[in-house]
């Protein structure tokens, strides 16, 4: 597998970091534990969680993704090396905490230190912006975490271009590890980071590692009508937005294109995202080891240049 590096750290990753929020929500625990196996096997060996995952599920508290990964490290001796562990902090957590202050970046860390059962994170996201607290307090506070060896990289996710400029001036003021991975929405339904979120993390030597690269699951192709939103979870939840007619076209373009690379539409998706210019990685998921083979080999999958104007034009 290929690896790239993030920013200016001494992180590498494949082309593909899987989304760890199915572990304990649409993959249960035992299909959880195949998920990793199968996927580090595979050399797709960067894990993406948060705290929160899933607190948004009916009788759950949030960490039971982490939880999972946790109990999988721990049946598995020797698999906390081969892995880059990435978490994040500041979504709510409803009834203990929320946001970037000093206080509550110190207690989640811990707690998920705690859940992963291991002494460091490799990469630790602000998860989203919180402009209710200086940035000036959040970076100090990541600050201690890197000082104390809890984290290695630092990483920001759904924040503006202009609040990373000032958040990166901050770090490099106060003399603090600086945000080296942007993690953004970002797919052929949303391309919204390409005209000023993007330069700016290529101006910062970031790296960027949009999420739901495959729209929730959208772009595989299984729906196609409001009567197929109710084939998983994730169609009722958020897929059925973009039964819209740019959807449609979308659609007809990955079909087009995954006829002619011998590929399926979900692996186009992912090939055309880890080609766009400033892209380092993307973050997918899979709840089968059938859906995390066609991840597997969307890592090496190369678009032409016609493959790739054709998927930009529907996705304009
Ligand atoms: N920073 C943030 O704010 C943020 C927000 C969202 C997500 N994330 C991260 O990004 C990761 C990926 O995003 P995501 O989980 O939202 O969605 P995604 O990668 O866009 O969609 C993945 C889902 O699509 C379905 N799928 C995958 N491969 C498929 C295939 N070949 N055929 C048919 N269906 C397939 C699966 O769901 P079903 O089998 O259930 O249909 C899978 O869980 C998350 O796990 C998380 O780590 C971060």
């Amino acid at each position: 597998m290929q690896t790239r590096r993030l920013g200016q750290s001494a992180i590498e990753v494949p082309p593909i970091i899987f989304g760890g929020n199915v572990f304990g929500w649409t993959a249960d625990r035992a299909m959880s534990f195949r998920l990793l196996d199968a996927l580090v096997d595979a050399g797709l060996t960067s894990i993406d969680t948060a705290d929160v995952y899933s607190a948004w599920v009916p009788g759950h508290a949030g960490g039971e993704s982490e939880t999972v990964i946790g109990e999988w490290l721990k049946a598995r001796p020797g698999m906390r090396a081969r892995v880059t562990l990435m978490t994040k902090v500041g979504l709510e957590i409803p009834g203990k905490g929320k946001g970037l202050s000093a206080a509550w970046i110190a207690r989640s860390a811990e707690d998920s230190l705690k859940r992963l059962g291991t002494d460091v994170i490799d990469l630790y996201y602000a998860h989203k912006d919180d402009e209710a607290v200086a940035q000036e307090e959040t970076a100090r506070a990541f600050g201690t975490l890197v000082a104390a060896g809890k984290v290695r990289v630092l990483g920001a996710s759904n924040v503006s271009a202009a609040r990373l400029d000032s958040a990166m001036a901050t770090s490099a003021a106060l003399g603090l590890p600086r945000y080296e991975v942007m993690q953004p929405l970002c797919n052929l339904m949303e391309r919204g980071i390409e005209a000023e979120l993007v330069p700016a993390c290529v101006k910062h030597g970031m790296a960027v590692a949009p999420y739901s690269a495959l729209a929730s699951g959208f772009l595989s192709g299984k729906y196609r009508s409001e009567a197929d939103l109710g084939k998983s979870v994730r169609g009722a939840r958020g897929a059925g937005k973009y039964l819209t007619p740019k959807g449609h076209a979308v659609l007809a373009a990955l079909d087009a294109v995954a006829a002619r690379a011998d590929a399926t539409p979900a692996q186009v998706a992912i090939a055309w995202l880890i080609a766009k210019p400033g892209i380092t990685a993307a973050l997918a998921s899979a709840t089968s080891l059938e859906q995390l083979a066609e991840l597997v080999r969307a890592a090496s999958l190369s678009l032409d240049a016609e493959a790739m104007t054709v998927l930009d034009a529907a996705s304009a």
